[in-house]
């Protein structure tokens, strides 16, 4: 090897500093590559309880780690040599256009996660042309989130009460914002245990004690912005004081039955999707009282622990309830293959709740966005590594499932 005396210029050639970015939400961002780095920021700078809230599931968390599992188990078959220069991830969902198969999940309690709340991630699901979920818990009203995307798509998620009075004031509410599909969630006649929110002794708002205030002093940004933005109320009534268990508690409705679901269809002048089916059997009762869509779902692993996988329900419905009623499906996406692969196998649609949670606590609106472009970057890519041009080449010949989590009847 001949060696030689290095010069200066040899050094300064190879120096490449950037130039700094002195916000530091930015920074922490453009660092995240993955949803799984939007988790760790939002971990580091969101207070446990809340942070727990959003991240947990309940009893064992055994649902949501296996529909996890499910998507990673995911083996893709690519086809070559195909021009993939251009790739188009728009596709039709309740009669309208998304620019990504992927909307925003309605999630409750959404400012304590960050004080921009649901705001952030209407104006983020508006600026990506794709569809935004408010909740009956949410903590925004339909106005504000209809304010907060005045171009974009808005659904209304639901949760039935026998008193028909208290539905229809919130449905009119909604469907006077210009709202134009309605999730109805059915898979909460109880809220679930999330032990992690007992453990934790979670309050809505959430509270300081002497064992939070250790936690809360490197997160005192959250705190700042928590204490002088306006104070929590909801999408649907205006104030409560208790454990969210209590809350959620006084929310559901355990009488809720089919019959109730045909009247609301009849109240909605939208689509209606109900949204955590998590049998075949449901699924075609669904079809058959003539929604326009069913989301097979088990609520992130919130509700039944050890509840079915959606992504392995997903064919058979597909292939059962035929083309007339749309089949969507979450729980468990972390990333823009989850997404694909859940198209390949038949979904029409798919909804990310935590994927989203975690970039808003991360860095708010910024954060929002950060997590749509990453799951959108990963979809493009993934799409082009597999050969196929849109969404609608996408077929069950791209995906299988590795055995170890196959379902079968004992
Ligand atoms: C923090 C949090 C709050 C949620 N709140 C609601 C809710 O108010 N209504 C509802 O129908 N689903 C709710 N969900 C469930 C989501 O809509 C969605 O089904 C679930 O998050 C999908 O799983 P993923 O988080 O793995 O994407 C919530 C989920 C989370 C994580």
């Amino acid at each position: 090897m001949n060696r030689q005396v290095p010069r200066p210029k040899d050094f300064v050639d190879l120096l490449r500093f950037q130039k700094p970015t002195l916000n530091a939400t930015k920074r922490r961002l453009a660092r995240a590559h993955t949803i799984a780095d939007l988790r760790k920021i939002a971990q580091r700078v969101t207070p446990k309880a809340p942070f727990d809230y959003t991240d947990g599931a309940a009893e064992q968390e055994l649902s949501l780690a296996r529909a996890r599992q499910a998507f990673e188990d995911v083996e893709f078959h690519p086809s070559v040599l195909r021009d993939v220069s251009d790739v188009d991830t728009s596709c039709i969902v309740t009669g309208g256009r998304s620019a990504l198969p992927f909307g925003i999940a309605p999630t409750g309690f959404t400012r304590m996660m960050h004080s921009e709340g649901e705001r952030a991630g209407a104006a983020a699901a508006g600026a990506a042309g794709i569809p935004f979920s408010l909740s009956t818990v949410g903590t925004a009203t339909p106005e504000e989130v209809a304010i907060a995307n005045p171009r974009g798509r808005n659904w209304f998620q639901l949760y039935m009460w026998k008193d028909r009075d208290r539905s229809l004031d919130v449905l009119n509410r909604a469907a006077a914002s210009g709202f134009d599909t309605l999730l109805v969630t059915v898979d909460v006649p109880v809220a679930g245990a999330r032990l992690r929110d007992r453990y934790n002794g979670l309050t809505v708002p959430p509270t300081l004690t002497g064992r939070t205030i250790l936690n809360a002093v490197p997160r005192v940004r959250w705190w700042f912005d928590f204490l002088t933005t306006a104070p929590i109320s909801f999408s649907t009534f205006k104030q409560f004081d208790g454990t969210v268990a209590e809350l959620l508690d006084s929310m559901f409705d355990p009488t809720v039955d089919f019959e109730d679901l045909s009247w609301i269809k009849a109240q909605w002048p939208g689509k209606v999707v109900v949204k955590g089916i998590q049998t075949l059997d449901d699924a075609k009762r669904c079809a058959d009282l003539g929604v326009d869509g069913v989301l097979l779902s088990n609520h992130g692993g919130r509700q039944l622990d050890r509840a079915p996988v959606p992504f392995h329900l997903l064919p058979t419905v597909v292939r059962e309830i035929g083309t007339d009623t749309e089949v969507m499906i979450d729980t468990g996406i972390m990333s823009g293959a989850d997404i694909v692969a859940a198209i390949a196998a038949g979904a029409r649609f798919t909804l990310v709740g935590r994927a989203y949670l975690y970039g808003l606590m991360a860095g708010g609106r910024a954060g929002a966005d950060r997590a749509i472009e990453i799951l959108s970057d990963e979809i493009v890519r993934t799409m082009k590594l597999l050969g196929v041009r849109s969404v609608a080449e996408l077929n069950a010949g791209h995906v299988t499932q590795l055995r170890r989590l196959a379902p079968y009847r004992a």
